[in-house]
C-alpha cells in the first residue's frame, strides 16, 4: 500500500515537475493539429513574417488587449518557461508571476484540454523559429486596468476542469464536445456574454455579437439555429466555408481559414455530431411583418440589384450563390452579419478543400440606410423567412462600425 502511495506521489510529483524528455516527431504533429484546432494564429500571429510573435491588438468591449509573443525567444517569448508554467497558463488562467490572464486569451475553454495535449501544443510551439517581440501593455478601462479584478472574475465565473467523457454517448460526440468546448472555443463568440464578459448562463450557443457581426445559433432552434442543417451540412461547412446553404464571411472565415478547415474529417465530423446534439434552446424572438411600404421598396431594390445572382425565388446556385430561402443567419434576431455582407459585400473564403466561387459587390455606396434597412427587411420576410424589423438607425450604426 505504502509502495503505491509513494509512486502515486512521487509518479505525479514526477510527471509534473521540470521539463518532460525531448517531445517525440509523433507528439509534436499532435501539438501542431493542435495549435491549428485552437486558431491560436488567428490572436498570436499580427506579422506573417513572424508567425506567433503576438502583438495583435484585440478590441473588447472594456478596452484593447494585444497578444503576446508566444514564439520560443528567451527574452519576450515563452523560451524560457517550464513546462508547468505553460500548463498554468493553459489550464488556470496564471502567469508564472502568479498574476491572472484576462479571459480575452480563451483558458476559460483551454482549461478543458488534457495534460498530454497542453504539453504537446507546448512541444509544437518549442520548435517555432524564435522572434523577438514584445507586446504592448493592455489598453483596458477602470477597473479592469487592474489584472487584480480578474481574481474576482475568476471566482464568480471560471471553473478549470477537464471534461469527464459521457459513457451514455458515442465517441463521436465526446471528440466533438471536447473540441467545441475546448480547444475551438466555439462559445467565445456564439455564446452571448453578460455584463462582465462571461457566458450568459442557460444560453450556451444562442448566438452572440462579435466585431460588428452576429455570431449566429448553434443550437437547434427551428428559424435561426441549426435545426435545418444536417450533419453533413455543418462539416462541408467547417471543412471548406460553404455548404448548400450558407457561406462563412468575417470572423467566421477567418476561423475556418486558421483553424477548421485544417481539421481530420473525423474531427468536423464529430463536431457536427455534437452541435446536432444541443437542445433548442431559448425560445426564438416573436416576429412581426414588416410595414407594407418597407416590403415594396425592398422588392424592388432586390429586383434591381441582387436578383442577377440571387434569383428572383432567393434559391440563387447552392455553393455559389447560397440561397435565401430557409437561410438560419439571414433570420437572426440579430441582422449585423446580414447588414456586414450588404454593406461591404463578400468573397467566398479559399479552403484546400474548395477554391473560390466569386464574390458578391458591397452596396454601401449606392444604397442608403434606409433602401438597406428596406432590401434585408424584404430578404428576412419573404419566401417563407421570418424575422425581427430592421431599422434605418440599426443600417446607420452597422455602416459606423467599420
Ligand atoms: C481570441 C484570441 C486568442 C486565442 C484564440 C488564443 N490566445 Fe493566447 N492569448 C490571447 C491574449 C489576448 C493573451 C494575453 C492575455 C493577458 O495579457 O491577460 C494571451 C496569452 C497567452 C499566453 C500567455 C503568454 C504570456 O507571455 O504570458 C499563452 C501561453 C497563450 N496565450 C497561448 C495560446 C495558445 C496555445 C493558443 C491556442 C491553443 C492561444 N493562446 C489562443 C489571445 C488569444
Ligand atoms: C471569432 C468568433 C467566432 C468563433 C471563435 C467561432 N465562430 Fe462560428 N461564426 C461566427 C460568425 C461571425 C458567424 C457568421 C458568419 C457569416 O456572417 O457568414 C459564424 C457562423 C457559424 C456557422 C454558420 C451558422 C449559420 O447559420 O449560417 C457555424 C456552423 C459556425 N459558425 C460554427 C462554429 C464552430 C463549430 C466554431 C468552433 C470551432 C465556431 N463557429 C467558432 C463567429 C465565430
Ligand atoms: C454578383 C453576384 C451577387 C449580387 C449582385 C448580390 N449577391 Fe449576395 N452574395 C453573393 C455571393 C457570391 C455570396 C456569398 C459570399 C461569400 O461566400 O462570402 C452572397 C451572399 C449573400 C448573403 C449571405 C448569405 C449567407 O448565408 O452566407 C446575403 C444575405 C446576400 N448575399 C444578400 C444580397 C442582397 C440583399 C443583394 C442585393 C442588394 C445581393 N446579395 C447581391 C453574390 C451576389
Amino acid at each position: 500500500m505504502r509502495a503505491i502511495l509513494a509512486c502515486v506521489f512521487l509518479c505525479s510529483a514526477f510527471a509534473s515537475g521540470g521539463q518532460a524528455a525531448d517531445p517525440t516527431d509523433e507528439m509534436i504533429a499532435h501539438g501542431k493539429a493542435l495549435v491549428d484546432a485552437g486558431d491560436c494564429t488567428g490572436c498570436h500571429t499580427a506579422d506573417p513574417a513572424k508567425p506567433f510573435a503576438g502583438g495583435v491588438r484585440i478590441d473588447t468591449p472594456f478596452g484593447a488587449i494585444y497578444s503576446p509573443n508566444l514564439t520560443p525567444d528567451r527574452e519576450t517569448g515563452i523560451g524560457a518557461w517550464s513546462d508547468q508554467e505553460f500548463y498554468n497558463a493553459l489550464r488556470f488562467g496564471i502567469a508564472p508571476d502568479g498574476s491572472r490572464y484576462y479571459p480575452v486569451f480563451p483558458y476559460p475553454n483551454f482549461s478543458k484540454l488534457t495534460r498530454p495535449d497542453i504539453l504537446a501544443v507546448r512541444a509544437y510551439l518549442a520548435t517555432l523559429t524564435p522572434f523577438a517581440n514584445k507586446a504592448p501593455p493592455p489598453q483596458l478601462r477602470f477597473p479592469f486596468n487592474f489584472r487584480v479584478t480578474m481574481r474576482l472574475w475568476n471566482y464568480l465565473f471560471f471553473r478549470p476542469g477537464i471534461l469527464e467523457p459521457d459513457q451514455q454517448k458515442g465517441t463521436d460526440w465526446n471528440r466533438g464536445r471536447y473540441l467545441v468546448e475546448g480547444l475551438g472555443h466555439c462559445g467565445v463568440c456564439h455564446t452571448p456574454k453578460n455584463f462582465f464578459g462571461a457566458d450568459r448562463r442557460g444560453r450556451a450557443f444562442s448566438g452572440g455579437t462579435v466585431d460588428g457581426w452576429f455570431a449566429p445559433r448553434l443550437d437547434s432552434a427551428q428559424r435561426s439555429g441549426l435545426k435545418s442543417w444536417s450533419v453533413d451540412d455543418i462539416a462541408e461547412y467547417l471543412a471548406s466555408g460553404r455548404n448548400g446553404r450558407s457561406h462563412a464571411d468575417g470572423p467566421m472565415a477567418d476561423i475556418i481559414v486558421n483553424s477548421t478547415s485544417k481539421m481530420s474529417d473525423a474531427d468536423v465530423h464529430a463536431i457536427a455530431v455534437y452541435l446536432k446534439s444541443l437542445p433548442p434552446g431559448p425560445p426564438e424572438a416573436a416576429t412581426v411583418q414588416p410595414p407594407d411600404a418597407s416590403m415594396r421598396e425592398g422588392a424592388a431594390i432586390y429586383a434591381h440589384a441582387c436578383i442577377a445572382c440571387h434569383e428572383a425565388d432567393g434559391s440563387g446556385a447552392p455553393r455559389i450563390y447560397p440561397p435565401l430561402p430557409g437561410n438560419a443567419l439571414l433570420q437572426s434576431a440579430d441582422p449585423s452579419s446580414t447588414l456586414r455582407v450588404i454593406l461591404d459585400g463578400a468573397q467566398t473564403v479559399t479552403t484546400p478543400r474548395a477554391p473560390n466561387t466569386g464574390s458578391m459587390p458591397g452596396y454601401a455606396k449606392q444604397l442608403s440606410d434606409q433602401q438597406i434597412a428596406d432590401v434585408t427587411n424584404y430578404i428576412r420576410n419573404s419566401w417563407g423567412n421570418a424575422a425581427s424589423l430592421v431599422t434605418a438607425d440599426q443600417v446607420a450604426k452597422a455602416r459606423n462600425t467599420r
